[in-house]
Parts: C-alpha cells; structure tokens; sequence
C-alpha cells in the first residue's frame, strides 16, 4: 500500500516538489514500463485537483501515439503525430498548454467535458517514448507553473518507462 502526505496548495512549485518526490518513491527500482505509466497516472489522478483525464500515449512508431495507462474516460487510442494536443506535443516535442481546447486546431475531443489540456513530451536520450496528457473540465486550468512541475515529473519518470 501507497500513502502520499500530499496535498495541492496555491504554492504550486511546492506541490509538484512533493508530487515528485512521492512519484520517485513509487517508480523507484521497478524496471517495467506499464506498471510505472500506471501507477504515475494514479497518482496524478488522485492529486491534481480539477482533472477529468490523467493518462499517457506512447510513441509506438516514428508516427503515431498510442494509448497507455490512465485513469479516467476511455479514449481515442490512436493518434497520427501532428494531430491534436498529443500529436503536437509528439511532432514538435514541445509541452503544449491549451486553455481553450476547442479553439485548439484539430483538437480530438474525447471526453465532450474537456475544456483545457496540458501535454507533456516524454523524450529520453533523443528518443520520444510517448507524451503525459491532463485533461481538464475548466477553462485554463493549467499554466506555466504545471507545465514546469508536470515536464520535471516527466523527467524523472521517462528513463523509468524507456524500456
Ligand atoms: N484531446 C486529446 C486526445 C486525447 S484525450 O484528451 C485523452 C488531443 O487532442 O490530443
């Protein structure tokens, strides 16, 4: 069993200060690649407040996502590069923040109640092993200080799920 002293505050660089050290402790020693994307999308569930989708796609091709373990609505599971929120991220690896997804250019809605979306590229030694996705039900829930907390998670995460 898995207890985590975590709780979000408005000193968001804090929170994702515990949040990593809670995801080190997790994923630390265990060499397999789903289990850690599953326990990792729990987690984030669990804590991240105002998320309705908490997942990973991996790049399984030189082109295309793949769906990975996550927590919430069951979704698209194949995503061309360069299309949507992910397919960005994968195309440009790049961390897409988007407030308003539907003003997103082909954003791909999977959950009608999605209203924003932070996308994280999950890239190690050059190689793009797949992309974080958080969905939310609010209207920019995410900004600068999530995208620097959920990029330094996937840092420490990546060579956990490189394989
Ligand atoms: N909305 C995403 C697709 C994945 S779901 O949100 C889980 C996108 O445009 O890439």
């Amino acid at each position: 069993m898995f207890e985590f002293d975590l709780a979000a505050t408005a000193d968001k660089p804090a929170f994702y200060r515990d949040l990593h050290a809670a995801l080190g402790g997790l994923t630390a020693g265990e060499p397999d690649a789903i289990a850690n994307m599953a326990n990792a999308a729990a987690l984030l569930w669990e804590y991240l407040p105002d998320i309705n989708w908490a997942g990973f796609y991996r790049a399984v091709a030189d082109d295309e996502l793949v769906l990975g373990p996550f927590q919430g609505k069951a979704a698209c599971i194949r995503i061309p590069f360069g299309q949507g929120v992910c397919g960005a991220a994968a195309a440009t690896r790049e961390v897409q923040v988007v407030a308003d997804v539907h003003a997103f250019p082909g954003h791909i809605a999977c959950d009608a109640a999605s209203a924003s979306e932070l996308v994280v590229p999950i890239v190690v030694e050059g190689r793009l092993i797949g992309v974080l996705d958080l969905d939310s039900p609010h209207p920019g829930r995410f900004d600068a200080e999530d995208a620097v907390g959920c990029a330094a998670l996937m840092a420490l995460l990546g060579p956990r799920i490189a394989g």
